[in-house]
């Protein structure tokens, strides 16, 4: 895989801008003309200047390799439009070349644009020039400033594909506010996380900055902010935090009675699970992939709504967001032979070695059992409400899916909150 080399030319400071940028671009030309085997990019300052024009910089490298002058009116745009490029060619490798005290500020906007996924090697060559690239006001540049940068940038992106549109079930009461997502309306724009991807791994290419403007979005349409915003930490088990409590250190379920705090479950397939029991005012979401159904993490919600807030299992309802359905979704034989003991109906052709498994079947029976009124719980076979239960995998307009899309999944959430009183108000008058 050949390795990109990104130039940083950007120094504001710079009284004699123009000159700087033609020597830079000399001393940098003759360094990569021998080892470069991937494409460079040239970040340049928009609002400078530059006597020689961006073509004479292009022909600078243009000989031997592709060469793109990058030009915005900041460095988190530039950054930005170098990672669209990178990751449409599928580059993780990443020569940087600046100057020493460029390092850290480039560092941060590093840090908050892209994952670990990406690699980078600086290249620090760019000092000992009679100009104020070095100059001590730039590291005054803090963190905060960059954030913002960062964040104010991709706040004025257009959304990638349509609008955000939020699924919610009618069996939840009014006195709670909740949704499942979607994939439109987001600004993610890499394929399988477009666009309203809510989770940054470290292992695929959208960063915690493109995942929280994404998280912004969301809450303006849905009327939450940020900071009241609670995401699940899921490690596939039945850990619950009870809100107010320590958090554990990863968890699949959460449950509170404080209004005004969003809770969520995340899903790509795996299901999103909202409880909610609207006699107590208490609240519960849960992850539950084919391990946590096992592991009985839904009924473990439920009996934290019961043990921490004087929930009784009768008032709870539970609605099973979008997740992969029994249409679309094997296990080995082992595993599935797990699901058959729970009921034989939970498993299509069990003597396959790869049978069909329907983990939303388990979920309601095992929820059933624990004590929940089968008419408390919305699924895919509830005819009578608006359909939330849709495969994930069957719908690559809507959802995001692993069992479709391999490693690199988007991740969409069902999330839940109960209603300040003086919201309730303002709706009843
Ligand atoms: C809900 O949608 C899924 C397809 O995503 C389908 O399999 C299921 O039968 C639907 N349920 C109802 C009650 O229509």
């Amino acid at each position: 895989m050949a390795t990109a080399i990104l130039v940083d030319l950007f120094h504001l400071s710079c009284p004699t801008y123009g000159a700087c940028v033609v020597e830079h671009t000399k001393r940098v030309s003759a360094l990569i003309d021998n080892d470069a085997n991937g494409p460079v990019y040239l970040i340049l300052c928009q609002p400078r200047e530059v006597t020689s024009d961006t073509r004479n910089l292009e022909q600078h490298f243009s000989r031997k390799k592709q060469t793109q002058v990058l030009k915005h009116e900041c460095i988190a745009a530039s950054l930005y439009t170098f990672k669209q490029a990178v990751d449409e060619s599928g580059i993780t490798e990443v020569e940087v070349i600046t100057s020493a005290q460029r390092r850290t500020i480039i560092q941060m906007y590093l840090d908050l644009l892209f994952t670990a996924i990406y690699k980078f090697e600086f290249k620090v060559v760019l000092d000992h020039l009679d100009c104020s690239f070095d100059s001590p006001t730039m590291t005054r540049v803090q963190f905060t400033d960059v954030k913002d940068e960062v964040s104010n940038f991709l706040q004025h992106l257009p959304a990638v594909r349509g609008e955000i549109t939020i699924l919610g079930s009618s069996l939840i009461s009014d006195c709670f506010s909740h949704g499942f997502t979607t994939r439109s309306g987001g600004i993610s724009y890499i394929s399988t996380l477009s666009s309203l991807n809510l989770f940054s791994s470290s292992r695929r290419r959208d960063p915690k900055a493109v995942v929280a403007e994404n998280l912004r979005r969301l809450g303006l349409k849905a009327g939450f902010q940020p900071h009241q915003f609670h995401l699940i930490k899921t490690n596939h088990a039945s850990d619950v935090w009870v809100m107010g409590k320590t958090p554990p250190e990863s968890y699949d379920g959460i449950v509170t009675n404080q209004a005004g705090v969003v809770i969520a479950a995340p899903g790509a397939d795996c299901m999103p699970l909202l409880f909610s029991d609207p006699v107590a005012k208490v609240i519960g979401v849960a992850h539950a992939g084919w391990k946590g159904t096992l592991m009985g993490v839904a009924m473990t919600t439920a009996n934290a709504m019961v043990s921490e807030f004087g929930s009784k299992l009768e008032d709870i309802v539970v609605v099973i967001g979008p997740s992969v359905g029994p249409c679309c979704f094997t296990l080995e034989r082992n595993s599935a032979k797990e699901f058959h003991s729970i009921h034989p109906d939970c498993v299509r052709d069990i003597e396959s070695p790869m049978p069909y498994v329907d983990i939303r079947l388990a979920t309601r029976i095992l929820l059933q059992r624990g004590g929940l009124l089968p008419e408390h719980i919305q699924d895919d076979t509830v005819t009578d409400r608006p359909n939330v239960t849709l495969c994930t995998s069957c719908h690559p307009e809507s959802f995001f899916s692993h069992v479709r899309d391999g490693i690199n999944f988007g991740t969409q959430i069902g999330f839940l909150w109960i209603k300040e009183s003086s919201d309730i108000q303002q709706i009843d008058s």
